[in-house]
């Protein structure tokens, strides 16, 4: 099983370019299931999750094409299962079971099964697809799911939640009537689905707000679109300066999704500009320990938290950090100790009292938000970490050494 190698203590500078979004391609790669025809998509991120996704959706009898510009042709359907040994690598792959349904009438899907971050139920799905008249059952570990045509509902969820609001949302595209999501998820992910779906015939309104109305249509159509960059693959960079120091430009990333973590970055010390094409990120001076607060977009990504808590680990001063999304995310901070880090967990909310310099050692990867802050604690720290269990790191990060190499970082891939 392959490590990154990490000598720490150099200063990055120079470009990259921030790929398209994971949690937006998943997604749209699934929306390609409501419609016959060929559908292509620009900007698509080189994942593991992705090769996930083309796996899953060829399985169903879908034809695909491509790397970085995806066609996906599901006119042939001939299954509507989506197995345990795919379901159980990658849990967006729930996002199948509101388009098979609508489109197909029947869909069976794997539980997706315990992850690292917290339970992760699906109820909120399946509450939302039973109001919509849809036949659901338990059944062995699937969610077995039926539906001559689904009808429109008032659905208020109970939680905001991002896959919850992309699946049903897809579903009522094709229902009989009218739907209106309340607490929907207001992510930008949701937003580039609701475009793509627009654009396939559908009729939608109030998509980024937290009411989406969907007003169901007989059929889609194909299309030709683009995946947004990836907000948090840009946010990792942006905390990786911060905690190297250095000057960076960021290509290709939107600004405007990452507004909250660049005024708490701005708070830390940090000079943020927006530039032709991007975003301009230095830190010259010490990193302030600042607070943060995990919550639903626009508030600060759950997704960027563990990196967050690796830059607070060298800040000036104590920084509580509390986790209200997912109730077991704080798995990177035992790893972070290893590196001398001090922190206490209390409940949903760690406190971190700053050191000076992180130590290099051997550590362990949990999950691919935690793999990312130990890449840059092991980047600010001094001497040497070995990171092993990296598989966690490619589901959701594309080339992330070649890019931090090339910003001057040493960092490695090494076959153990
Ligand atoms: C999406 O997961 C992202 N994944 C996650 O990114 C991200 O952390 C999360 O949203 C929050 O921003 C994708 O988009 C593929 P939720 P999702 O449903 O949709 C509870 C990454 O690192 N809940 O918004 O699964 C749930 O347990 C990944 O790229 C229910 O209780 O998250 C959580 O506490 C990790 N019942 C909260 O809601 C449900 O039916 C929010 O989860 C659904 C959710």
């Amino acid at each position: 099983m392959d490590k990154m190698i990490i000598q720490g203590g150099r200063r990055l500078s120079g470009e990259v370019q921030i790929s398209g979004a994971k949690n937006a391609a998943l997604p749209i790669m699934c929306s390609a299931l409501l419609t016959e025809g060929w559908n292509t998509y620009h900007n698509v991120p080189d994942l593991v999750d992705i090769r996930t996704i083309k796996k899953l959706l060829s399985s169903f009898g879908a034809a695909i094409e491509g790397e970085g510009t995806i066609r996906v042709n599901a006119a042939n359907l001939t299954h509507c299962e989506a197995s345990y040994d795919l379901v159980k690598t990658m849990r967006a792959s729930i996002l199948v079971l509101g388009p098979l349904v609508a489109r197909m009438g029947v869909a069976r899907v794997s539980l997706p099964g315990g992850c690292a971050i917290g339970a992760r139920p699906v109820n909120l799905h399946i509450k939302a697809l039973q109001d919509m008249g849809a036949d659901v059952e338990l059944k062995a570990g699937y969610v077995e799911a039926r539906a001559k045509r689904l009808r429109g509902a008032d659905i208020f969820f109970d939680l905001s939640t991002v896959t919850g609001t992309e699946n049903i949302m897809m579903a009522a595209c094709l229902a009989e009537g009218t739907t209106v999501l309340r607490n929907a998820a207001r992510e930008p992910e949701v937003v580039n689905l609701a475009e793509v779906l627009k654009s396939m015939g559908a009729m939608i309104s109030g998509a980024g707000t937290d009411v989406i109305t969907i007003n169901g249509v007989d059929r889609l159509h194909p299309v030709e679109a683009s995946i947004i960059p990836d907000r948090i693959e840009a946010g990792t960079f942006m905390i990786a300066v911060g905690m190297t120091g250095g000057d960076i430009t960021l290509k290709g990333c939107n600004s405007l999704h990452l507004e909250v973590l660049i005024n708490k970055l701005r708070d830390a010390g940090m000079e943020i500009t927006p530039v032709a094409g991007g975003l301009r990120v230095a830190r010259s001076g010490s990193i302030r320990s600042v607070d943060v607060k995990t919550l639903p977009y626009p508030g600060f990504a759950t997704d960027l938290q563990a990196q967050m808590m690796a830059m607070m680990a060298v800040g000036d001063g104590l920084s509580v950090i509390t986790e209200t999304v997912f109730e077991n995310r704080f798995m990177h901070v035992s790893e972070l100790l290893r590196m001398g880090a001090d922190i206490v967990v209390q409940g949903h909310s760690a406190i971190v009292k700053g050191i000076p310099t992180l130590r290099g050692a051997p550590v362990m990867a949990t999950d691919l938000r935690a793999s990312a802050s130990l890449i840059l604690a092991g980047l600010a720290a001094e001497g040497k970490t070995e990171l092993s269990r990296i598989y966690h790191i490619d589901r959701g990060y594309q080339s992330i050494e070649k890019k931090l190499s090339a910003l001057g970082a040493d960092i490695k891939r090494v076959q153990a």
